[in-house]
């Protein structure tokens, strides 16, 4: 994989990101055979059922290839919302699959332009909700898990 990846390097002199990566293992020999960055997918999780929610692998991620890569993540974006969790859990922007073709399906040209104003509004709404005006304040602390939920009610 690595030397397909530098061979490709080498012949591409543009931004190259590799999808479909989902372990901080694997983004660390991505990132070290030359890529600028990761699209964190397990593809919308279609093919082999019980691969991990991109969302739960990506801070490892994030903590693994550092500040400075490019870190996607991709599944599972249903809802504006989820954008602000996936950038919170370490991402630079998320990617959606089916939220745009279940718009494409519904409507055309015109209902892929609503599913992205619904996801956008869903967005500034949400924002607005947690008191940010912008994307860049989103942080890890607007994050609550599941074991930070437990956390708070036993402290
Ligand atoms: C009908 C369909 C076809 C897809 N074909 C490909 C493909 O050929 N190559 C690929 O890397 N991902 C493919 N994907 C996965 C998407 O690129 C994307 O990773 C996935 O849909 C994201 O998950 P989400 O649908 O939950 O947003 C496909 C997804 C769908 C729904």
């Amino acid at each position: 994989m690595q030397q397909d990846l530098a061979g490709l390097r080498a012949k591409w002199p543009h931004k190259l990101l590799v999808k479909g990566v989902l372990s901080a293992r694997d983004a660390v020999r991505v990132m070290d055979a030359g890529a600028d960055g990761i699209i964190v997918s397990n593809h919308g999780g279609r093919q082999l059922d019980r691969t991990p929610a991109t969302l739960d692998v990506l801070p490892s991620v994030r903590e693994a290839v550092g500040p400075e890569a490019t870190v996607i993540l991709d599944g599972g974006i249903r809802h504006g919302q989820d954008v602000i969790a996936a950038i919170a859990s370490g991402a630079d922007a998320a990617m959606a699959g089916r939220a745009y073709l279940y718009g494409l399906m519904a409507g055309g040209e015109r209902g892929v332009e609503r599913a992205i104003e619904i996801l956008r509004m869903e967005y500034q709404r949400g924002l607005q909700l947690i008191g940010l005006d912008t994307t860049s304040k989103i942080s890890r602390d607007h994050l609550q898990t599941a074991s930070s939920t437990f956390a708070a009610s036993h402290y």
